[in-house]
């Protein structure tokens, strides 16, 4: 039977990971030379089976998906799994869709085995006034601040649409997970993390972020916050003590750092991504990056810094990969990770939060071989592994490809708010730039006159709008700005929000 194009519903056929559409292998229809786009995808198909990307009994994604994602007809990609099909690596399984039957050379074999600020006031419900919330130099318990603080608009950076999570899935699958659990499976798990899952999120490291690596080079940890945890003592015992950290650059992950008694020299970015060259001046040995879409500032990293960069990883340096939100993504092509690129000198790490829920605390971490020993001895004296049933749940929605299919009405939704969010930012804060909106759950927009930020955040706050001051994630003086998120409010609440802030800095101008 030749290619076939059922693959919607997941019909649990195919062993492996369902390679539906987004970002599926990084592919870059630009590539592709004129009038030849059917024979690039199938030779890029090949490779992807030959090298193990796609492991043998994994789906293609349905003809109408991957071409939607690639922009070409649907003629181009149903051509490209004829040919597949004709030199017999895939076959069409009716329901199933198109799967890999063969593998046109063996596949690889696995590889061998400081102190934190000065904490703000504890918010006491209205007791603590919006100009307190927004302190100079935000302490660690910042965050939970601010969340406690209610608002009529939330733009916090960093959460998807929650309301859109999707629960009848993971109740299905919670469902079948427990129906087919045995009773060895409730007692403690692998503190690398279940197998199932390991294997389900190489598939999609694989798919998703070109990363190719087998289940046991993954570690299942509580999120990118434990990642970091877990990878400072690691990091202290190898003798690195600073950890350079972008400017602007998450203030959430470099609290992580500091508190693990890390120094955190600030490297400047630009509209290319991190500076190397002043990466070098620091002399650290380690750099926590977000080079897929930096954060805050959106930008992604170019393809001359990325060479600059793994030449300096291969010097002797170490990346961090904080890969926190890179499957979201809207009017550019997919970037691969450094991992895919440099695995001995990448620490990549990733999660669910931007995802499904940053409630699951789940995430992955793909260490540098030699790392690996240590973090999973660290995970084990932390917490014995992750908790397993979400773990096998997560697994099954991986598997079956709904967490794909989430994927892609996430992205359709939030790029409408992101619309939104510029066209009211246009309308409503006139002269504003808006920074990194290609991709991700937020923008960053800088603004005329330059008022303080911290200022322009406490005054939208009192009118009844949560953002977050650009100034927080800086250690290097700046323009002032603001993080705004878009994904998890609706439009005309988009729309609301952003003209309060036009008030706000109207008021203070
Ligand atoms: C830059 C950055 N990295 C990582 C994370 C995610 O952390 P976790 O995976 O622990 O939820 C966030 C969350 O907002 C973030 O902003």
């Amino acid at each position: 039977m030749g290619p076939v194009d059922e693959g919607e519903k997941g019909t649990g056929g195919a062993a492996e990971g369902p390679g539906r559409g987004s970002d599926f292998l990084q592919l870059d229809i630009g590539d592709a030379p004129a009038g030849g786009k059917a024979e690039w995808l199938a030779r890029r198909l090949r490779q992807a089976i030959a090298d193990g990307r796609l492991a043998v009994d994994s789906r293609l994604p349905p003809t109408r998906v991957l071409a939607a994602e690639l922009r070409v007809s649907r003629g181009v990609v149903t051509e490209a799994y004829r040919r597949l099909a004709e030199d017999g690596h895939v076959q069409g399984r009716r329901r199933g869709g198109t799967v890999v039957v063969a593998a046109p050379s063996p596949l690889p074999a696995p590889p061998p085995a400081g102190a934190s600020r000065p904490p703000v006031p504890a918010a006491a419900g209205d007791a603590v006034t919006p100009a307190a919330l927004f302190p100079g130099s935000p302490g660690a318990e910042i965050f939970e601040a601010l969340r406690d603080v209610r608002a009529r608009v939330d733009f916090t950076p960093g959460r998807p649409d929650l309301a859109a999570f999707p629960r009848a899935s993971w109740l299905r699958a919670e469902r079948a997970v427990l129906a087919e659990l045995s009773a060895e499976h409730l007692g403690y798990g692998d503190p690398r993390g279940a197998p199932q899952l390991r294997r389900a999120v190489a598939g999609w490291l694989a798919r998703g972020r070109g990363i190719r690596v087998g289940p046991e080079e993954v570690l299942i940890v509580a999120g990118t916050a434990q990642a970091l945890t877990l990878l400072n003592p690691v990091l202290l015992a190898d003798g690195i003590d600073r950890v350079a950290v972008e400017d602007p650059g998450s203030l959430g992950t470099r609290q992580h750092l500091l508190h693990g008694g890390l120094a955190t020299p600030p490297v400047p970015v630009d509209e290319d991504g991190v500076r190397v060259g002043e990466l070098r001046r620091t002399g650290a040995r380690a750099a926590l990056l977000t080079p897929a879409h930096q954060f805050p500032t959106g930008v992604v990293t170019s393809g001359g810094r990325r060479r600059e960069l793994l030449r300096w990883a291969g010097d002797g340096g170490l990346i961090v990969e904080d890969d926190y939100d890179a499957e979201h993504r809207y009017d550019r092509p997919p970037v691969p990770a450094l991992r895919a690129l440099l695995a001995d000198r990448v620490c990549y790490a990733g999660s669910v939060s931007k995802l499904l829920a940053p409630a699951l605390r789940i995430g992955w971490l793909v260490p540098p071989p030699r790392y690996r020993d240590a973090l999973v001895e660290a995970k084990r004296f932390t917490d014995l592994g992750n908790a397993v049933l979400p773990q096998l749940v997560l697994a099954r929605l991986m598997d079956s490809g709904e967490l794909e299919r989430h994927l892609r009405q996430l992205r359709a939704r939030h790029r409408r708010r992101r619309d939104a969010m510029i066209g009211a930012i246009a309308e409503h804060l006139p002269g504003a730039v808006v920074h990194g909106a290609a991709a991700g759950l937020h923008l960053t927009v800088t603004y005329p006159p330059e008022v303080p930020d911290t200022a322009l955040a406490a005054a939208a706050l009192a009118r009844g709008v949560k953002c977050q001051p650009l100034s927080w994630h800086r250690q290097l003086p700046g323009r002032p700005g603001l993080v705004l998120g878009y994904a998890a409010t609706p439009a005309g609440a988009i729309a609301e929000g952003v003209a309060a802030l036009g008030a706000a800095l109207r008021e203070l101008a």
